[in-house]
């Protein structure tokens, strides 16, 4: 998504420009645009009086904002232990090659950024890829192929317009002569 400081300025507005919402404020324009663009922080520290420098300083701080643009999908391939005698390291060369990146890189068609992370905790399902929060575990080579070529198909893949939804028909509810000789009895 394209950088645009009236959608910033909004985020902030949001939370009433207060300091102590930086790093909520942050977080949401991380959200927007997948990564911290350096004029976003700019305005946030101008907008919230916080020096840039200490803003850069929760940027960087934590691991879930990025300072660099990252592709419309994260793949997250894991190295840990476990993940590693179990052939995270092919799996890993088969994403490589297959995107062309280095780990810590994007795809020129901003289509995927390539990580790696030391341990998830799910060990049992070593070794582990995870694309977009969604885990893939006991990933080969070969599984990685397909996984990726989905990811891929659902770029190129149109949205069908979505077909208008009838409104259902408001019916009077009829009343019973029943009822309506029960509610004279009770009056
Ligand atoms: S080593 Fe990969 S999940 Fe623990």
């Amino acid at each position: 998504m394209k950088y645009n400081s009236k959608e910033v300025i909004k985020i902030i507005k949001g939370y009433q420009a207060k300091k102590s919402k930086l790093l909520v404020i942050l977080t949401d324009i991380q959200a927007k645009y997948n990564w911290l663009p350096p004029n976003a922080i700019e305005v946030v520290s101008e907008k919230l009086c916080v020096p840039l420098i200490d803003v850069y300083g929760v940027a960087s701080f934590y691991h879930a904002f990025s300072l660099t643009p990252r592709g419309k999908h994260i793949v997250t391939v894991c190295t840990g232990t476990a993940c590693h005698v179990r052939g995270a390291p092919i799996v890993l060369d088969r994403i490589r090659a297959k995107l062309d990146i280095e780990p810590g890189c994007t795809t020129k068609d901003d289509q995927f950024t390539l990580e790696t992370v030391n341990c998830l905790g799910a060990c049992a399902l070593a070794p582990i890829v995870v694309v977009d929060d969604h885990y893939h575990g006991q990933s080969t080579p070969q599984k990685v192929d397909a996984i990726l070529a989905r990811y891929r198909k659902k770029k190129t893949t149109k949205r069908k317009p979505e077909k208008k939804i009838k409104k259902r028909k408001t019916t009077k509810r009829k009343t019973s002569r029943k009822t309506t000789r029960k509610a004279k009895k009770t009056k």
